[in-house]
């Protein structure tokens, strides 16, 4: 048998980097090459790295250094968003990095790594999308029971901080048939919960309706998650929502389906009109707090996270302590919280005003010790209770120790075994740590 090369591929960031991981994975072993579980015995690094915030591609030239000189012999490659954005500059002055694969070169990694492999030519690649191909193999997920389930790429709302819609380019939805046939299968391979996922989920539409379920008036996403119901599969999550397209029926839909998972992550990303003016996020406090009003008025009591960011240019102490108020009356049950930092090429980065970066550290702290208190308090009222947990891996510290997730997309710790592993059981809290519960299994 001739030796397959091994490829390791290194994935940080959001759940569409973890997607996309799991996409090259199932594309390269398509081709011929073998995906590596170990750093060490790779031939081949790839590492897929976020570029939303922090020094992103300072943060790859490190990693690219570490990895030379611990294995000299690897080779490395870079994609997804860093490799789109920074991509051009890195091939130039980088030698270490034999190929750059963009996001709209994924279907071409397995053409490009080939095509260095042979040649020894470096290779860079940053250029048109041809096309999406949206399905990874079970054999390359990053769990056996979670399945992250891509439903559009891209983003058109071009907030004025962000740098997603030139490293992902613009909206496209994936087919309704196409997700429900994706789910099928995942069902049948033992998954448990899916996540359908994408920068903005409820701004779904895809180019034809076909397969969707047909609901009068309704959007197209809450067809959709109405369809995927239809899959019998046990737990559907949904992340990130946009609160511009949050239309109420998502709400409606959660309170009618069981397997429609009580959470809702909807990024507000700041309590003041102006500074909302100003990121162009198109939505109010008014608006954000209307929908909020609607979620608590649910049926089912369903839980609501969020992005913050602090210190975005012009920020005041005023506008800032609208964000305190805001995160007040939310009662988030968990938030993201970033300090704003520049990315080039977006509005933003050229506003004047600037929050200095020890003042944006104050604020920081400030917002997370308000919102770490009412974490601390929303976990706490949950001991005593019981919850429906999908035994998802093992503890990483304990061997008899699992974790697994809440409905509501809690993290919950519980002394079990691997027999249990891929089972939904339901467990009784017994303590509220700081950022997870920990039950017994009932
Ligand atoms: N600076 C800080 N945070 C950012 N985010 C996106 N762009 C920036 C930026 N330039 C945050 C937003 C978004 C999350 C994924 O990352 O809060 O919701
Ligand atoms: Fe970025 Fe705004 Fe799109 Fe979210 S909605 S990905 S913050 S541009």
């Amino acid at each position: 048998m001739s030796y397959k090369i091994k490829v390791f591929i290194e994935t940080h960031g959001c759940q569409m980097n973890v997607s996309d991981s799991e996409k090259a994975a199932t594309k390269l072993a398509s081709n011929g090459f073998e995906i590596s579980h170990s750093e060490d015995e790779a031939d081949v690094i790839l590492i897929n790295t976020c570029s939303i915030r922090e020094k992103a591609s300072h943060k790859v030239l490190t990693r690219v250094g570490e990895i030379k000189q611990s294995n000299p012999g690897q080779f490395i490659g870079v994609m997804g968003c860093v490799a789109q954005l920074d991509g051009a500059t890195m091939f130039e002055n980088k030698k270490d990095i034999s190929i750059i694969s963009g996001t709209t070169a994924l279907e071409r990694l397995p053409d490009n790594l080939s095509y260095f492999l042979q040649s020894k030519q470096r290779v860079l690649d940053i250029g048109e999308n041809n096309g999406e191909d949206w399905e990874a193999d079970f054999a390359y997920r990053h769990s056996p029971f979670v399945g992250y389930v891509p439903i559009i790429e891209g983003c058109n709302k071009f907030c004025s901080y962000c740098i997603v819609p030139f490293s992902r380019g613009r909206e496209r939805s994936r087919s309704a048939r196409s997700v429900i046939n994706e789910i099928k299968d995942l069902k049948s391979s033992g998954v448990k919960e899916v996540c359908l996922i994408g920068q903005n989920v409820n701004s779904y539409r895809p180019t034809d309706d076909d397969g969707l379920k047909n609901i009068l008036g309704a959007t197209p996403f809450s067809k959709l998650l109405r369809t995927v119901v239809t899959t019998d599969i046990e737990r559907i999550k949904f992340t990130t929502s946009f609160p511009r397209d949050f239309n109420e029926d998502i709400v409606c839909a959660i309170e009618e389906n069981e397997s429609l998972c009580n959470w809702v992550h909807l990024p507000v990303q700041s309590g003041s009109d102006s500074v909302l003016q100003r990121m162009r996020r198109g939505y109010n406090v008014s608006f954000y707090k209307n929908i909020v009003e609607r979620i608590r008025q649910a049926k089912r009591k369903i839980s609501l996270t969020t992005d913050i960011i602090v210190g975005f240019p012009g920020e005041s102490d005023k506008d800032f302590a609208e964000t305190i108020d805001l995160v007040k009356f939310s009662e988030f049950e968990s938030a993201y919280i970033f300090k704003y930092s520049d990315r080039q090429g977006t509005p933003s980065s050229v506003l004047e005003n600037r929050v200095n970066d020890s003042r944006m550290t104050e604020r920081f702290l400030e917002l997370e010790a308000v919102q770490k208190r009412i974490q601390q308090r929303k976990l706490s009222e949950c001991v005593g209770n019981s919850y429906s947990v999908l035994v998802e891996k093992r503890s990483a510290k304990k061997e008899d120790e699992f974790t697994g997730h809440t409905t509501c997309h809690k993290v919950v710790n519980f002394k079990s075994d691997s027999e249990m592993l891929g089972k939904i059981v339901n467990i009784n809290i017994t303590e509220a740590k700081s950022n997870c519960l920990v039950g017994d299994l009932i």
